[in-house]
């Protein structure tokens, strides 16, 4: 048993709150989420409007300036962004030297970091708000080229250079999927389905990534190394590394015959640590709205592609048996964003390793929107307490006595 009175005595008073559950660390004006109703909003908009009708530079305006921008606003940041695509030529020499296997979510994070090396007017925690503008400018630039350049190395395919003149989300594709700096053919239907997809990773108040964003940056810490912490923290199964961990779950229950209930009886089975990946979530405690919005655009986007997939089946399967079954309904689990992202990312051509590498660039606007709002209000250093219960007054021994 717990001896309170000791623990108060070595600890003072401490709220013990493991894994943050029901700790609030911060107030914030950017994302509303309502976990029992299973509702989402950006700075007061839906999100099954605004991935109906935006574009996602549209929202990541919207994230980190805090309104809709009008026609003039738009143009203007998106020239910003495209004048800060390109990637500095001495960071690809170190860029070259990872393996070409290793896997893309490092890769990014390391690149991510470097970027405080290339940039130290960076490091200033008191530069101006124009100039924190421009080093957030430049990240949300790079990172499409970063990401696509990560995406042509594991192929071993030449880079494919910005170009300015394309709008963020189909420059983004066209040094991903072109095979030319100058051609450009990227279908509508592939530039709505990526637009649709980041916007709904754009924000999701404070998840594992962006607590990790906002605690790293409260020790002023630039905003690279914050964002690069995140991107680490999204990388983990339980977080956004669940949408390679879902695709690779279903390719190995097709290949197991895809008996489904089998799956779900081993998700059940507290003697086995397999879990549904994409199933259950900290805060929705109902559908995930995102993950609605999702499926819908599965059906849709795989049909416009005439594209058919074997694990699509499998994975609606597989939603059926769980929402039915007791173990999954008294827990009040259900498919969250990553169910069936995968499914769609698949169907547009990127490989399995790409996918949260995919999630890190929605989730890129975000990031920035909690850094910026965190240093506006000058919120102070992270730092948790802890109660401490390792040993007390140990006397040292030397090491032939050991
Ligand atoms: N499969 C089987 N059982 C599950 C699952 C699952 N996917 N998720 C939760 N449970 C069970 C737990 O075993 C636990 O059961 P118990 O009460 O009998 O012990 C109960 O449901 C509550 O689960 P916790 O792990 O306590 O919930 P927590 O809020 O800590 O975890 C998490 C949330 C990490 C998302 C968890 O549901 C999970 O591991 N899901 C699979 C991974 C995943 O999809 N992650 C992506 C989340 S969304 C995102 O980050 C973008």
């Amino acid at each position: 048993a717990i001896d309170i009175a000791k623990l108060r005595d070595q600890s003072g008073y401490v709220t013990l709150d493991s894994g943050f559950k029901n700790t609030g660390a911060t107030k914030s004006a950017i994302t509303f989420l309502d976990g029992e109703k299973g509702i989402l909003k950006y700075r007061g908009y839906s999100i099954e409007e605004l991935a109906e009708k935006s574009t996602f530079l549209e929202v990541a305006y919207l994230l980190i300036y805090g309104s809709l921008p009008n026609q003039a606003q738009i143009d203007n940041f998106q020239h910003q962004i495209s004048r800060h695509t390109l990637v500095h030529e001495d960071m690809k020499k170190f860029f070259d030297g990872f393996p070409s296997k290793s896997h893309p979510m490092g890769q990014l994070a390391s690149l991510v970091c470097s970027l405080s090396a290339f940039y130290p007017e960076s490091l200033d925690p008191h530069a101006t708000a124009e100039e924190m503008d421009l080093t957030m400018i430049k990240l949300l630039g790079k990172m499409t080229t970063i990401v696509s350049w990560i995406y042509k190395k594991s192929l071993g395919h030449p880079v494919i250079y910005p170009q300015n003149k394309l709008d963020y989300v189909t420059n983004f594709l066209h040094m991903t999927f072109g095979q030319r700096t100058e051609d450009v053919e990227i279908d509508d239907v592939v530039v709505n389905a990526m637009n649709k997809l980041l916007i709904l990773h754009a924000d999701h108040e404070q998840n594992c990534s962006t607590s990790t964003v906002r605690i790293v940056g409260s020790s002023d810490c630039n905003l690279y190394a914050s964002i690069s912490a995140g991107i680490s923290a999204l990388w983990g199964p339980l977080h956004g590394g669940a949408n390679q961990a879902v695709i690779e779950m279903l390719e190995k229950i097709k290949n197991d015959g895809g008996d489904v209930d089998k799956w779900v009886n081993k998700a059940k089975d507290k003697n086995d640590p397999f879990r549904l990946m994409g199933f259950g979530h900290r805060v929705y405690k109902n559908f995930d709205p995102r993950a609605k919005i999702i499926k819908k655009a599965c059906d849709e986007i795989l049909a416009k592609l005439g594209i058919s997939d074997p694990v699509l089946d499998i994975a609606k399967k597989l939603e059926e048996v769980a929402l039915n079954d007791p173990y999954f309904v008294d827990r009040k689990l259900y498919p969250n964003v990553d169910f069936y992202s995968g499914i769609i990312y698949r169907a547009l051509g990127f490989p399995t390793e790409m996918f949260t590498v995919l999630f890190a660039l929605g989730r890129l606007p975000g990031w920035i929107a909690q850094w910026k709002e965190m240093r506006e209000n000058n919120d102070p250093i992270g730092r948790p307490r802890q109660i401490y219960i390792g040993e007390n007054d140990r006397s040292y021994v030397e090491m032939s006595k050991r």
